[in-house]
């Protein structure tokens, strides 16, 4: 095993690019080959186990190894695996784009399937686009988003991107976009006399744009790559009315959020409100397989209606766009969510995150926590009182998870904020297992 291992080290050396990994510094720590998954475990290649403290990059719902998703793969493998979508359908895809309208806020009759979050993201921006353009309003060809919005890694995704350290040097491959504050309460130099500022320089954007505006964009009640930075309550409903004032349309984005995460099974629910475009990833194959769809209004849909040579089509779709292997997981998923009545038997946990993580707010290297639901984020400062951050040299949240890594469970902090996104299936004393590893590693990690 140990030869093995160390071939397959020095392959991964030798040929992988990891994904927002400076691989220089990568290279000198001990690889992690993660062999098989059971429940909320992971095993490596020396069979340690660990817990999957951020669902596999927050997409696991059900745990791996799953019988019923297991299964379901399996039975379409017998079939097909593949088909495409161009001009065919599928039944697992059919049954996908059923199950989810039932499932959708209201209004959302229409799926347009794709493979990971950001597709999902190029297709609802361009969607929203074509719209308009249809629709004979051709000059609302902007898109409002977030500060620290993150919506992915394409271009299109990236253009409505807010964090300066990933977008900042593609500048000038994106489409231009209107900016508005997000609702960092935290570092917020109105914190102690909210007004709801941010809020107020939202409504000024979207006012003094308001007819050309195509959509505004956003990560509905919580941002998550932002560094897990939560809205209050009512915020998302008041830039529903915002858009249904000005006549733009809302493109949610509930990539992250979607599928149970914020204890509901879309963010959107928290406020009672519908978008006009909504986006899902991550969980919708109860994380075992890349899959994606934008949902959309009739509305929207009714608009790209014509004669053939009209050329109304939405001109996009992508080779692997509805695969059946994965929409059956999806379906599966979705079976499970109803059979478990998953989304009930989660608020007890909720509860009892927020009850542990209650007891962290007096720790002297703790700044801030926020949580909605199952989304998590611890943000580590050096200086309490001042708020004043670890130095970025230091990279107090690798740390973190590096003494995680050693007592037990796999985490991936954005920056210094640790992130905590178990599977939903997650049992209470596996939980409890997880806050006491994370503690635990936030201690050892130390200050110097
Ligand atoms: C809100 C949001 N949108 C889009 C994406 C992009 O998804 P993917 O990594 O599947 O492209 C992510 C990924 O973290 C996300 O959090």
């Amino acid at each position: 095993m140990e030869q093995h291992y160390d071939t397959l080290a020095a392959w991964d050396h030798a040929h992988l690019w990891h994904p927002f990994t400076q691989m220089q510094g990568f290279a000198r720590e001990e690889l992690l080959i993660i062999t098989r998954g059971e429940g909320v475990f992971l095993f490596d290649h020396r069979g340690n186990r660990y817990l999957d403290g951020v669902a596999s990059l927050w997409a696991n719902v059900h745990g791996h190894r799953r019988p019923e998703l297991d299964r379901a793969i399996q039975d379409q493998l017998s079939k097909v695996a593949h088909c495409t979508m161009l001009g065919l359908a599928n039944i697992p895809a059919l049954n996908l784009a059923h199950d989810l309208v039932e499932i959708a806020p209201p209004g959302l009759t229409r799926v347009f399937l794709s493979d990971n979050g950001s597709t999902a993201v190029e297709v609802a921006l361009k969607m929203a686009y074509q719209y308009w353009q249809l629709r004979g309003e051709k000059q609302r060809k902007r898109f409002v988003k977030l500060k620290d919005a993150y919506h992915g890694d394409t271009l299109g995704a990236v253009s409505v991107g807010g964090i300066d350290l990933f977008h900042a040097i593609f500048k000038d491959l994106l489409f231009p976009t209107l900016e508005a504050p997000n609702t960092y309460c935290y570092r917020c130099p109105e914190q102690d006399r909210c007004h709801q500022q941010c809020l107020t320089a939202l409504e000024a954007v979207v006012e003094s744009h308001h007819d050309e505006l195509a959509a505004i964009i956003i990560e509905p009640v919580i941002q998550g790559a932002a560094g897990m930075i939560a809205q209050p309550s009512g915020y998302v409903r008041r830039i529903r009315e915002l858009a249904d004032h000005y006549g733009c349309l809302l493109i949610a984005d509930e990539v992250a959020t979607g599928f149970g995460r914020t204890g509901k099974m879309f963010a959107c629910e928290h406020d009672e409100i519908a978008p006009d475009i909504l986006c899902l990833a991550k969980g919708i194959t109860g994380g075992y397989l890349p899959l994606a769809a934008t949902l959309a209004t009739d509305d929207i849909y009714r608009m790209f209606l014509g004669e053939f040579d009209e050329f109304r089509a939405f001109f996009h779709g992508h080779t692997y766009t509805g695969n059946p292997l994965a929409a059956a997981a999806a379906v599966a998923s979705l079976a499970l969510f109803r059979s478990e009545r998953l989304i009930d038997q989660l608020q007890e946990k909720i509860a009892y995150l927020a009850a542990r993580l209650a007891d962290w707010v007096e720790h002297p290297h703790i700044g801030d926590i926020r949580q909605r639901g199952f989304m998590v984020g611890i943000e580590l400062v050096r200086d309490k009182a001042s708020k004043v951050p670890f130095p970025v040299k230091q990279r107090q949240g690798h740390r973190v998870i590096l003494a995680a890594r050693k007592l037990g469970a796999i985490l991936r902090p954005l920056g210094d904020v640790i992130v905590l996104m178990p599977p939903l299936c997650i049992s209470l004393t596996e939980l409890q297992e997880l806050l006491d590893i994370t503690l635990a590693a936030i201690n050892q990690a130390g200050s110097a």
